[in-house]
């Protein structure tokens, strides 16, 4: 059984996780490499051709990321049906595992599921659901995953009409009063991670400005500077 590493607690501060879907999968290990260098966990997303129109990979891919790999991972299940994926994502290494409210099947079975196994939770939603179908979720996440772009492909532009969705999201963890992580994955590079900032979020996933940049430790590195805004 794969080692499962849990993500840290929010700690005041903005924590970095590329998406290996814009790795370059001829050298993984090096990428992974650059990624332990200067990230906080790996960001790793799972399409099912059917939720989203585009596949991505399996489990035996994320056990050997898991073991090339020191940081935790973040599981992002882009598929219909999650309650097939939840176990097999978990024995593949994932601390956190995060599904969608537009699934097929039931949020709150879901999120049960994936206590059950002793993983944390991440809860996202598209660009077009509204915050409020999910703020009743809180009280059991780890992690509100708000997407800046349609799921399924990297390498789309951050879409900048999410911006109050975040800040409101934002508040809401606020008076919640616990600890989740606001992470927004889609389109973020050194500009849109400013305004991602900016409006809230304190967890921002990066795959393809990650895995192009000529160099990822110096983004990261500067990005760590600015100055968190809650
Ligand atoms: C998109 C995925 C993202 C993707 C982000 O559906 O959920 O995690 O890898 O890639 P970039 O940062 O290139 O938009
Ligand atoms: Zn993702």
């Amino acid at each position: 059984m794969a080692q499962n590493k849990k993500i840290l607690k929010p700690n005041g501060k903005v924590s970095f996780a590329p998406s290996i879907l814009s790795a370059d999968f001829s050298c993984l290990k090096k990428s992974l490499k650059v990624a332990d260098k200067c990230a906080d966990w790996l960001h790793v997303d799972i399409m099912d051709g059917h939720f989203v129109p585009n596949l991505s990979f399996g489990p035996h891919i994320i056990k050997c990321v898991r073991q090339a790999s020191k940081l935790p991972m973040d599981a992002h299940l882009m598929v219909s049906y999650p309650e097939n994926f939840i176990k097999p994502f978990y024995d593949a290494g994932a601390g956190l595992i995060t599904v969608h409210y537009e699934s097929k099947s039931d949020t709150l079975k879901n999120i049960k599921k994936i206590k059950s196994l002793g993983a944390q939770v991440g809860l996202s939603i598209k660009p077009k659901t509204s915050l409020t179908k999910i703020t009743k979720y809180f009280k059991y996440i780890d992690m509100l995953l708000i997407m800046t772009v349609e799921p399924g492909f990297g390498g789309q532009k951050f879409m900048t009409n999410q911006i109050p969705k975040i800040q409101y999201a934002r508040k809401k963890i606020n008076e919640s009063k616990r600890k989740i992580w606001l992470q927004v994955d889609g389109g973020i590079n050194s500009q849109t991670a400013l305004q991602a900032i900016e409006a809230g979020a304190d967890s921002l996933v990066m795959g393809n400005a990650f895995f192009t940049s000529p160099n990822p430790t110096k983004m990261i590195k500067k990005l760590r500077t600015v100055k968190k805004h809650v």
